[in-house]
């Protein structure tokens, strides 16, 4: 079993945490917050010791793994100095995304995890589903053919004006990870954005993208549209067929090129992802699973490399519409 512990208590350490308490390869050992109230009332709601010091909390307990689920500008500014402490330390890290705000902090955090042997992990949740797997399965057994293209989108609804960038860098480490899990690594990307009435961020965004294989992919994303209706899909097209992956989890349809037949998958009423929650608990799983199972830190699904690599898209995405240019990854 899993010693753990989770670092940074808003709403979504505590629900790492929960996850935490509730898988059977993890036993939380500890909490840790710097706002002393949020430490105290997620160690009394799960039973575990409350630290409101990273470094007291590892020295103390010395966990296998902690999440780390720290926000901050960007969603993404607070992530690395305890993850840089944890995996200093030896310790494996799951971290929320995005990986960091800064991409210098995020290559610092990948090569500190590399130097230490040490597996990285980030919480890029969507493509830890039953439907998003078949979908790779697809994809790898080569249903699709020869890839051509990929449509993403996703919108949601996120009232904050914290940065220009917000959007672009805090939503789309997700939609960007599902485009890279089908279609591999991006080199090419232009991108336009546009603010909803009433706000100074750019709130929906447009990209173009082009892969190093030569695919062809477009994402729309936006902070600008209340929940309640579909809010992901993801269309994967080569010249054997093409796949829609509706929400993540809800359905996903292949279309076999030149066969009316199609093959939908459902999730299922029992036993199926209940909501939105359910990736997180996957997604967590999975990390538990693999480092349970020894697994090689080059081998952890959803890595820090994952995390650096979108982040970069985004990077370049903000250079491209800065500069109303074709923008190159670096
Ligand atoms: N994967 C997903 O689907 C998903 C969804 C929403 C949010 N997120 C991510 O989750 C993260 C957390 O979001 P939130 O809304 O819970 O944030 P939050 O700001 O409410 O909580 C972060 C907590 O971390 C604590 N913290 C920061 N630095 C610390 C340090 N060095 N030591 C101890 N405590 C520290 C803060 O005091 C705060 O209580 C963000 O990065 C966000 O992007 C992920």
């Amino acid at each position: 079993m899993l010693r753990t512990a989770v670092i940074g208590l808003g709403p979504i350490g505590n629900l790492h945490a929960t996850i935490h308490k509730e898988d059977p390869l993890a036993e939380l050992v500890g909490v840790c917050d710097m706002r002393k109230e949020r430490a105290d009332a997620a160690a009394a709601r799960l039973g575990v010791p409350a630290f409101y010091d990273v470094e007291e909390m590892l020295d103390a307990l010395y966990p296998d793994m902690v999440s780390v689920a720290t926000g901050g500008y960007e969603y993404g500014s607070e992530h690395y100095l305890p993850t840089m402490l944890a995996l200093e330390r030896g310790i494996a890290v799951l971290g929320e995304k995005p990986i960091s705000n800064n991409i210098r902090e995020a290559e610092e955090m990948v090569a500190k995890a590399r130097e230490k042997g040490v597996c990285y992990g980030i919480n890029l949740n969507h493509r830890f589903t039953p439907a998003a797997r078949l979908a790779k399965k697809w994809v790898d057994e080569g249903r699709l053919g020869h890839l051509l293209f990929v449509n993403m989108s996703m919108w949601i609804m996120n009232p904050r004006e914290s940065s220009p960038y917000f959007q672009l860098k805090a939503l789309h480490p997700h939609t960007v990870d599902v485009m890279r899990y089908y279609c591999g690594d991006i080199e090419a990307v232009q991108c336009f954005a546009t603010k909803a009435p009433g706000r100074v961020i750019w709130s929906t965004a447009q990209f173009n993208m082009r892969f190093k294989n030569g695919i062809v992919g477009s994402l729309t994303g936006s902070y600008d549209i209340e929940r309640g209706h579909p809010m992901e899909r993801c269309e994967v097209a080569g010249t054997g067929g093409r796949f829609v992956l509706e929400d993540m989890f809800r359905e996903l349809t292949l279309y076999p090129a030149g066969n009316l037949e199609k093959t939908v998958y459902t999730n299922p009423i029992f036993g199926g992802m209940r909501d939105f929650n359910d990736t997180f608990r996957n997604r967590l799983h999975r990390f538990f699973e693999q480092l349970t199972d020894g697994c090689k830190p080059e081998e952890i699904d959803g890595s820090g490399a994952d995390g650096l690599a979108a982040q970069k898209v985004l990077a370049t995405a903000i250079e491209s519409l800065e500069t109303e240019s074709v923008a190159y990854v670096k």
